[in-house]
């Protein structure tokens, strides 16, 4: 048995633990230019680099966000991006206690011979861009979680299983533990450190045209079956996506999967679960923007409450 010791293994097991920490979870705003440009077309806004860049902005500069929110992952364009004041978005990120993150794949492709399955781009290059990124700031997510613990970056792994479809809640947990299994196969062949990595699951629910609707404890009784057995405890954060559940079911989902004690810190990484009603609240308006970072931070107490069980609505 080869127990790989790395030069970052104890910076990866530092960041991972400070991200994972109670009540805080993730913010994730990594839409591409295009997925973000669909966000700000729902709006009535167009798609320009200062846009994006403004919306980025409202998010990152909401005050005491660090409460609730540990880490935030950023798109490529996002990194090197500043307020219009001129402070760096990884600065003021750093300076609200958030650990700023970075999605390093190149997009996503159909795979040949799959029932309409995605593979992600990016891996040519991969060890070199990690490498770079980290020159800057400490910054995680990855797609191959080897390559970037290498580079000293906590990889965040999702394997996202979709909610499109009719299928039933145990559908979907039969395909999830057959995608669990297989994903900590490859990353134990590949010698990746499982206390410095971070889990980006989809949680275990009835397709979303299912006409059978799951409670938050039956959506918590499957997602915490699926984790006991397939993820070791040595993994420190279960840190779910939203996945196109409205934001109160995402929160209440999670409130519920934190009733009762397991071995992980089990939280949230949403994108569309914190950012809708901010989105609707802004509309591109300038005077609507104190009104939005509210909305942020009343979506991101929310989940931080329900990362702790407390949440009471
Ligand atoms: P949603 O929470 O909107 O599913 O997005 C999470 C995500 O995968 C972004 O990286």
């Amino acid at each position: 048995l080869v127990v790989r010791a790395g030069p970052y293994d104890e910076e990866l097991i530092k960041t991972a633990q400070t991200i994972a920490t109670k009540g805080r979870g993730l913010l994730a705003m990594d839409e591409s230019n295009a997925t973000c440009g669909k966000r700000l077309d729902s709006i009535g806004v167009e798609n320009t680099e200062d846009n994006r860049r403004a919306y980025r902005e409202l998010l990152v500069t909401t005050p005491g966000l660090g409460e609730y929110i540990s880490g935030a992952i950023l798109f490529e364009e996002t990194l090197y991006q500043s307020t219009s004041e001129n402070k760096k978005f990884v600065d003021v990120l750093n300076s609200q206690g958030i650990m700023p993150g970075i999605k390093v794949d190149k997009g996503l492709v159909p795979m040949p011979g799959s029932n309409g399955e995605s593979w992600c781009q990016g891996l040519d290059g991969l060890a070199q861009r990690t490498a770079e990124y980290y020159k800057d700031c400490a910054y995680g997510l990855a797609r191959y979680a080897a390559i970037c613990q290498a580079s000293g970056l906590v990889p965040i792994v999702e394997p996202e299983v979709l909610l499109d479809g009719d299928h039933d809640i145990d559908r979907t947990l039969e395909v999830a533990l057959e995608v669990w299994a297989q994903t900590f196969k490859f990353m134990a062949d590949q010698k990746v450190m499982f206390e410095g990595i971070l889990l980006k699951p989809s949680m275990v629910t009835p397709g979303a045209e299912c006409p059978n609707r799951a409670s938050p404890e039956q959506v918590a009784s499957y997602t915490l079956k699926l984790l006991k057995r397939r993820v070791p405890p040595a993994v420190p954060g279960i840190m779910f996506l939203s996945g196109g559940q409205s934001e109160l079911e995402a929160t209440l989902n999670l409130n519920a999967m934190n009733q009762s004690p397991n071995p992980w810190h089990v939280s949230f990484s949403y994108a569309r679960a914190l950012q809708n009603t901010v989105l609707k609240t802004w509309q591109g308006e300038e005077g609507n923007w104190k009104a939005a970072q509210e909305a942020l931070s009343k979506r991101a107490a929310a989940n931080s409450a329900a990362q702790k069980g407390e949440y009471d609505p």
